[in-house]
């Protein structure tokens, strides 16, 4: 907002975006209410060109949708560690009681859909010149998380940083999803998005991790969904408000883990 000569609000107009854009979106998690908001933010935004971090599925009561809708939207798509476990039951990893519940009803809707050789042939990793895209982390696009603290609380930033220093040799910015959480990770520390502050400028020679957040299931204590759009000096996160209790209740409705429901209106 901007104000007027004669001190009337005048609402400020978003110029287009230019073509050099992109928006990163991870983690749907077949959560079709939260992704349609999104897609629609994007649109009205304008900008063009969405990449796909993986976890389209999983958890949510709308994988056929959300899949369908992301592969005709999305210049690119990865795998993530739930299409990973859909596409190989016994190597699951180590998923929760509800997590695993959800997977196999997930893989079941995928088949009598014939949808699970959409999923064949995806990869967790895609690069771009000097920007790499990952499902996880720069050392383990699949599956490792890139956390700020470690399960049991300590901070992570000293070996986030020498990841950073090691890793980011044929790429500077590293996009992740898989952990649900919005932040931007440097070799100097950690930045989150808010209220008053959700674009950020990046120096042209800075390396850094941009945490895209999650669409279908944030986990930052905020339910709306999230999602970044990057113009090669600047981030901006972006978050937008989903009907989730129409989501919440399609997921009691297919007899889904409750707890899947809930989750999605505290945000964690
Ligand atoms: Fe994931």
């Amino acid at each position: 907002m901007t104000v007027g000569l004669a001190g009337t609000i005048i609402p400020r107009r978003e110029a287009p975006h230019p073509m050099d854009s992109f928006a990163v979106i991870s983690d749907v998690h077949g959560n079709l209410e939260a992704l349609e908001a999104v897609l629609a933010e994007v649109d009205r935004l304008g900008v063009r060109r969405i990449l796909s971090l993986g976890d389209v599925v999983g958890y949510g009561p709308d994988p056929e949708a959300c899949l369908r809708l992301v592969q005709a939207r999305c210049s690119h798509r990865l795998l993530g560690n739930h299409e990973h476990a859909v596409l190989n039951p016994g190597m699951a990893f180590e998923f929760n009681p509800s997590a695993q519940a959800a997977l196999e009803w997930t893989r079941e809707r995928l088949r009598q859909a014939d949808l699970l050789p959409a999923l064949e042939g995806l990869l967790p990793h895609h690069q771009e010149g000097e920007y790499l895209f990952v499902h996880g982390s720069a050392r383990n696009a699949l599956e490792e998380y890139l956390r700020e603290t470690d399960p049991e609380g300590r901070s992570t930033f000293e070996a986030v940083a020498a990841s950073i220093e090691e890793d980011f040799t044929s790429f500077r910015i590293c996009f992740v999803g898989h952990n649900h959480k919005p932040f931007l990770a440097t070799a100097e520390g950690f930045l989150h998005p808010h209220a008053e502050r959700a674009t950020f400028q990046v120096p042209p020679e800075e390396k850094l991790y941009v945490s895209v957040g999650s669409v279908g299931q944030p986990r930052d204590l905020d339910p709306r969904a999230c999602f970044v759009v990057f113009e090669g000096t600047r981030v901006d996160y972006h978050r937008v408000p989903y009907p989730w209790t129409a989501t919440a209740a399609k997921i009691r409705a297919a007899g889904l883990p409750g707890r899947l429901a809930e989750r999605l209106g505290l945000g964690r």
